[in-house]
């Protein structure tokens, strides 16, 4: 798996410095708070196990699952969320976790539904944020790495759910993504 790779951006101990930071100060900013966790499925899955097990805090977790890109590279814009129900997050604050904020669509689309169920705040954290002009105008209130505009796999990142359980984030090689959307 790692041989598909062109290039690897962050390995495993990279990741593990930059998520007790980023859970330090989650942890700081939450004290004595209502948090509810809402982490977006499937991508999210790695950081959200990683991070949270670092967060000595009472909070509550929650997962919301959509889907915004269909197998392929590039997103449609458009976010299907695959249940009805929303979390009961009246008067608490939210801390939204995605994977990784690209147009902006997906956690746009989240947020403006999670304000509907009347949370007390909403924040997002995202463990990479891609350095482009987004559709929507996203910011990630707590950010893993910034990287290029490039599409990037593992750790819970997917290439047509493949590549989801590599250990580290890196750029598959360009051959491997042409054949694929062939
Ligand atoms: P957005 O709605 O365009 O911001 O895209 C967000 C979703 O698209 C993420 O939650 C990912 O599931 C997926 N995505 C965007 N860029 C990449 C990438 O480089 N690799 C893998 N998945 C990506
Ligand atoms: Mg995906």
């Amino acid at each position: 798996m790692r041989g598909d790779l062109e290039r690897v951006l962050f390995d495993e101990p990279a990741i593990n410095r930059r998520l007790d930071e980023l859970a330090e100060q989650i942890s700081n900013d939450y004290r004595d708070r209502d948090l509810t966790v809402i982490a977006v499925l499937n991508g999210s899955m790695m950081f959200m196990a990683d991070l949270l097990r670092r967060i000595p805090l009472p909070l509550k977790l929650d997962c919301l699952s959509v889907a915004s890109y269909h197998g392929k590279t590039q997103g449609s814009g458009e976010v299907i969320f695959k249940q009805v129900a929303l979390p009961d997050v009246i008067d608490r604050d939210i801390l939204i976790l995605d994977d990784i904020l690209d147009s902006g669509h997906t956690l746009a689309a989240i947020r403006e539904k999670l304000e509907t169920a009347k949370p007390r705040s909403i924040r997002v954290c995202v463990l990479l944020s891609k350095k482009k002009k987004r559709a929507q105008q996203i910011v990630a209130d707590y950010l893993g790495f910034e990287i290029e505009d490039e599409f990037v796999v593992g750790f819970g990142l997917d290439f047509m759910e493949g590549y989801r359980n590599l250990p580290c984030i890196g750029v598959l090689r360009k051959e491997l993504m042409a054949r694929a959307s062939r």
